[in-house]
């Protein structure tokens, strides 16, 4: 008698608890494609966007149009100047998708060269799922990180407004750059110069086609489908080689013949501004991953509103 007068009392103790309205309740899971769920509804398209692109655009590896994808999501983001607005002058809407709504434009900006076919096939997802342009591009410049091994999740957010003008010439930065140039210019977009030492991790998962065309895929570290630290310690070594016939504009002497060394990422590993953060990150993997996918979806945000965008991110791999 003791024994059923305890469980009821535990049975009306446990109704009690879970009917009681201040507890807090599970919250409602919207159900998606393939038994997948999201929080929100509004992220399930996300998972077929996934789905396509992985097995269409980037066939799930860490290649060539996941490297580009990845490159494009900053040239998109980057083109954001107040400097420009404070003259009078349209500066951009940062990660506004842009570069796909005034392809004719901006891919006439010799900085865009090389980025035709990933900006082509994200265009075509978009439009195919409904999606915006702005989002996409940052969509995929996170999705390709997951495909490379060790390469850190990046938060996604969702619900980029169209592009309403081409993003102005001139706000990339270019590899003949100088360091004042380049700090000026990225902190004119809202990074801070660490900022920029941790996106240059995308330089682990990349090479070059456009600056020496006679070389393509040449990388910029010896292991371009592996998000490690070694593009920052190789970048340290002493240049002794040019991979091509000869150097370019933009081009500096590389350690090893079979990789190339872009100006702009010797001279930041060497100025006195950017040099101390460049050696923490070459001496510390699981920082220069963590540190890059903060700065990431930071700069998936440039010149947008955060307030009326929602946190898709569980849909990243
Ligand atoms: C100072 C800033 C930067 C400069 C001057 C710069 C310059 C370059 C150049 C010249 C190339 C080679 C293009 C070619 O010849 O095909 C390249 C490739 C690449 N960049 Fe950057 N970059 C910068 C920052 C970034 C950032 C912040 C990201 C991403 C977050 C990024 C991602 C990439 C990727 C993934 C590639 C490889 C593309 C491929 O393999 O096809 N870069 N960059
Ligand atoms: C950097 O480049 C800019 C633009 O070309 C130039 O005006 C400036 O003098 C250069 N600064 C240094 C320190 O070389």
């Amino acid at each position: 008698m003791k024994f059923s007068t305890l469980s009821i009392l535990s049975l009306v103790y446990a109704t009690t608890v879970l009917a009681t309205p201040s507890f807090p309740s599970f919250p409602q899971r919207a159900t998606c494609s393939n038994g997948r769920t999201a929080s929100s509804a509004t992220c399930c398209v996300w998972y077929n966007v996934l789905d396509d692109l992985q097995a269409n655009v980037f066939d799930h590896r860490c290649e060539e149009d996941a490297h580009d994808a990845l490159r494009l999501s900053f040239h998109d983001a980057i083109s954001y100047s107040p400097n420009l607005q404070r003259q009078g002058k349209f500066g951009g809407n940062g990660a506004d998708g842009s570069v796909i709504k005034f392809f004719d434009i901006e891919m006439q900006d010799p900085a865009n060269e090389g980025l035709e076919t990933i900006v082509t096939a994200e265009k075509e997802l978009a439009d195919k799922y409904g999606v915006s342009y702005g989002d996409i591009i940052q969509f995929a410049g996170a999705v390709s990180v997951r495909n490379c091994l060790f390469g850190p999740r990046i938060a996604f957010m969702a619900g980029r407004p169209a592009a309403t003008q081409a993003a102005p010439p001139g706000l990339i930065p270019a590899p003949f750059d100088n360091v004042t140039t380049m700090l000026a210019r990225v902190g004119d977009a809202g990074l801070t110069p660490e900022e920029l030492i941790d996106l240059l991790a995308s330089h682990s998962v990349a090479s070059q086609k456009i600056i020496d065309e006679t070389i393509p895929h040449t990388p910029f570290d010896l292991t371009p489908e592996i998000f490690d630290n070694n593009f920052y310690r190789e970048v340290l070594l002493t240049g002794l080689f040019t991979p091509g016939s000869t150097l370019h504009t933009g081009e500096v002497k590389s350690p090893f013949p079979n990789e190339f060394r872009l100006q702009s990422d010797f001279a930041l590993a060497r100025d006195v501004r950017t040099k101390s953060h460049w050696v923490s990150l070459s001496l510390n993997q699981l920082l220069m991953q963590s540190r890059f996918a903060t700065a990431m979806a930071k700069m998936a945000l440039i010149g947008q509103n955060s307030g009326i965008l929602h946190d898709c991110s569980e849909v990243i791999p």
